[in-house]
């Protein structure tokens, strides 16, 4: 396995700046950026999840996932009970990705023109002209997206999937890069509504955060105090310009067929489980290897190895699997078949050539 120059998290520099390799300039439309190479990939993800602890404790495995997502061009969800960090989680990765960043609080009356945008009368120029919404960003925080109205949440979750607004028959394209990061509570209040599962792999992966243990729980307090404030702040770390070089480093990571089929066969496990009513698509076994792709250039590596899927595994596929109703009802889990799958179907038995 290749290993990685550690890059000194005390260096706090915007490195998308400063870095030889980094395109400086914004990519003109339609142009694809230049594929930065697997180490300075692996180098400014380290210097971005460097970045981002200093304000969140913990939660390393979700937070690297969350960044190999969002290299990997797609959508993340971050689900768990209210209090553990996951707005804090978001917006410090956010700003440290140094994207356009806006933030919708998903409430009950929020309209779907709340965050797509609307026709607004233009007594100027006598007509009516397209105001665009908050949707029209580098990096979109969809709070609490499970408390906002089922017509609100699809919009949303067309826009992420379409990366365009039609509105009054004008389609509008959303700027690339674009990406939301979700925050749900797993907990069901009264008044809240649970995302359709047909519309959950919108999502490239949910992530559960987890209870920090006792030591980082003390920690979070211990900062608060020492940092006098409420406010914990990230720096800026890449610009839009490199995260699009860093996602068509993805884009260049190679991948052997037996690797591609260990996808294939843990997505196939999942649809003949017995607790699965609907099990993985093809577009979750293509998910699962995107998301281990992305693993793959974080570690520096050229080559996605059955080490990186089974490592994305549960993010990338619990979401996508309906329970049977009587599993439901047992309490079975989604990410409790996934870990099953796992343990189950064995992996590719050659490991590819260093490349
Ligand atoms: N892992 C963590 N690291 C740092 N701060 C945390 C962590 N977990 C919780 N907190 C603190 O707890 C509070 C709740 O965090 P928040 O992000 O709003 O939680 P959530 O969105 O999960 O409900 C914030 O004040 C945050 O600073
Ligand atoms: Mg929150």
């Amino acid at each position: 396995m290749t290993s990685q120059p550690a890059h000194p998290s005390s260096d706090r520099e915007p490195h998308g700046s400063t870095a030889p390799t980094a395109p400086t300039a914004p990519t003109p439309a339609g142009r694809p950026a230049a594929a930065l190479p697997p180490a300075e990939v692996a180098r400014l993800a380290e210097a971005i999840l460097a970045e981002v602890g200093t304000a969140v404790v913990g939660m390393q495995a979700a937070l690297r996932t969350a960044l190999a997502a969002v290299l990997a061009g797609g959508h993340v969800l971050f689900e768990d009970v209210p209090g553990l960090g996951k707005t804090l989680a978001a917006r410090s990765l956010a700003t440290a990705l140094g994207l356009d960043f806006r933030r919708v609080q998903c409430t009950p009356d929020l309209l779907p023109s709340d965050i797509t945008g609307s026709s607004v009368w233009d007594p100027g120029e006598a007509r009516f002209r397209f105001a665009p919404g908050p949707v029209f960003t580098g990096l979109l925080l969809a709070d609490e997206i499970n408390r906002t109205a089922p017509k609100t949440q699809s919009a949303l979750l067309e826009a992420m999937a379409e990366r365009q607004v039609t509105a009054d028959g004008t389609t509008y394209p959303l700027p690339a890069p674009f990406h939301v990061v979700a925050t749900s509570n797993s907990v069901e209040y009264e008044g809240t509504y649970p995302l359709p599962e047909a519309q959950l792999d919108r999502f490239l992966v949910r992530l559960a955060v987890g209870h920090p243990d006792r030591d980082a729980e003390t920690d979070v307090l211990l900062r608060r105090v020492a940092r006098r404030e409420e406010a914990a702040p990230v720096r800026r770390v890449v610009d839009a310009a490199t995260v699009l070089g860093m996602q068509a480093g993805v884009e260049a990571v190679q991948v052997d067929p037996d690797v591609a089929r260990y996808c294939v066969d843990l997505a196939a496990a999942t649809r003949a489980h017995r607790a699965v009513d609907v099990g993985a698509s093809p577009r979750g076994s293509q998910s699962l290897l995107l998301v281990s792709r992305a693993l793959a250039v974080l570690s520096g590596r050229r080559f996605a190895t059955p080490e990186d899927v089974k490592e994305v595994a549960v993010p990338a596929l619990a979401h996508r699997l309906t329970l049977t109703p009587a599993a439901w009802a047992a309490g079975v889990a989604a990410e409790d078949v996934v870990r099953q799958v796992l343990a189950e179907v064995a992996g590719p038995a050659t490991v590819p050539a260093a490349g």
